[in-house]
């Protein structure tokens, strides 16, 4: 069965909000610093940057993107390279690349005020249907439900949700289920503590493997408690198995210390940034430097960097180009694609957006050789 909005017990439908704005205001989370403000521009912020990463994370990030970026304005002002640098460890770039985007529209279409409604913002890049819910719930007291991954385990547990959760038909009765949990007639007031209790449960209380269900306000209304193991939904999925991908790197430096760095396509793993040329595998690399004595190798230890469907093998190489070799054009070398890259020194190369692996590589080599030239 999927729960279906004629599924919801009476009970539940009427007391469900209720009992989650009250545990809000009273065992909520209220100092986060998006929190206190109706300001959609810092809440949109902090709900790009909360997708799929967690609150620890996200503060440092948070505050350095109001210092730089104060306003809507002043980061569709931008370059998409600063906000890719600024982005720089958080991953899921793309979330960088709409917000850039967004930001553009909401000054070019909307004189630079965000839209007040959740139908509206979710037309723009990068806001998705519950996140737009979010904004509008928190900024305008809309009458709005989330439905994000914590929050959907929430009501699957409290529904007892048989849908498999990766069919659409199940995720539309999910919707459609959490949306009948918001009364009509419930106050403007109450929609910023209800859409924030729902978060704050999802992430404190009712947790994927340990839910705390003696500290939890809707215990009383929950079918998955009532079953004894409320761990069993939602409904897992079945996994695709995680692939390990091996990624040669070779970085070709010039005499005086420039790195040859290329931008990444625009679509796939590490999409719009900076790195090194990527090369399937180290064979051809290996070849072209018996065939090229003057170049002195590097290659330090390989390690493993997950992403979020698999692995990546890396293997850095540093590729030390002799003098004189044509120091303006672009080296002819394994994986160079002389229209994507340019060569950049290392001040300049650590303020582009690279992805977090690189940036540490790099950071280390510039340090490396900061102390070797002042020995
Ligand atoms: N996750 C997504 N949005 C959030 C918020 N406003 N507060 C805490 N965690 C969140």
């Amino acid at each position: 069965m999927n729960t279906g909005v004629a599924d919801i017990p009476a009970a539940v439908r009427a007391q469900f909000f209720a009992r989650v704005v009250a545990w809000q205001r009273a065992y909520g989370r209220h100092d986060l610093p998006w929190q206190g403000t109706r300001d959609p521009y810092r809440v949109w912020l902090s709900e790009i940057m909360l997708q799929q990463t967690q609150v620890r994370t996200v503060l440092g990030y948070y505050a350095r993107f109001l210092q730089r970026f104060p306003t809507v304005q002043a980061l569709a002002d931008a370059s998409l390279d600063e906000v890719l640098a600024l982005w720089s460890g958080l991953g899921y770039y793309s979330r960088a690349r709409h917000l850039h985007a967004c930001a553009r529209v909401v000054v070019a279409q909307y004189g630079g005020r965000f839209p007040a409604g959740a139908e509206a913002l979710a037309t723009l890049p990068g806001i998705g249907t519950s996140t737009a819910a979010a904004i509008a719930a928190f900024c305008f007291g809309e009458r709005r439900s989330i439905l994000d991954g914590n929050v959907r385990r929430v009501l699957s547990r409290v529904l007892a949700d048989a849908g498999d959760p990766a069919r659409a038909a199940a995720q539309r009765g999910l919707w459609a289920a959490a949306q009948a949990l918001v009364p009509p007639e419930a106050a403007p007031d109450d929609m910023a503590a209800y859409t924030q209790g729902l978060m704050d449960l999802g992430a404190t209380v009712c947790t994927r493997s340990r839910p705390r269900c003696d500290a939890c306000p809707v215990a009383a209304l929950c079918a998955g408690r009532a079953s004894g193991d409320p761990t069993a939904w939602p409904r897992r999925a079945p996994r695709a198995a995680r692939r390990t991908e091996a990624w040669c790197l070779p970085l070709y430096q010039r005499a005086d210390g420039a790195w040859w760095l290329q931008r990444r396509p625009p679509r796939g793993i590490w999409a719009g940034l900076w790195a090194p040329p990527v090369l399937a595998a180290a064979e051809g690399l290996a070849s072209w430097l018996q065939d090229h004595p003057g170049v002195r190798a590097d290659w330090p230890a390989a390690f493993t960097h997950a992403l979020t469907h698999r692995d990546l093998r890396l293997q850095p190489v540093v590729c030390r180009l002799p003098c004189g070799s044509d120091a303006s054009t672009a080296p002819s070398a394994p994986g160079v694609e002389p229209d994507q890259g340019a060569w950049c020194l290392p001040s300049e190369a650590l303020a582009l957006g690279l992805p977090a692996p690189v940036r540490v590589w790099l950071q280390n080599l510039a340090s490396d050789s900061r102390i070797s030239s002042s020995r």
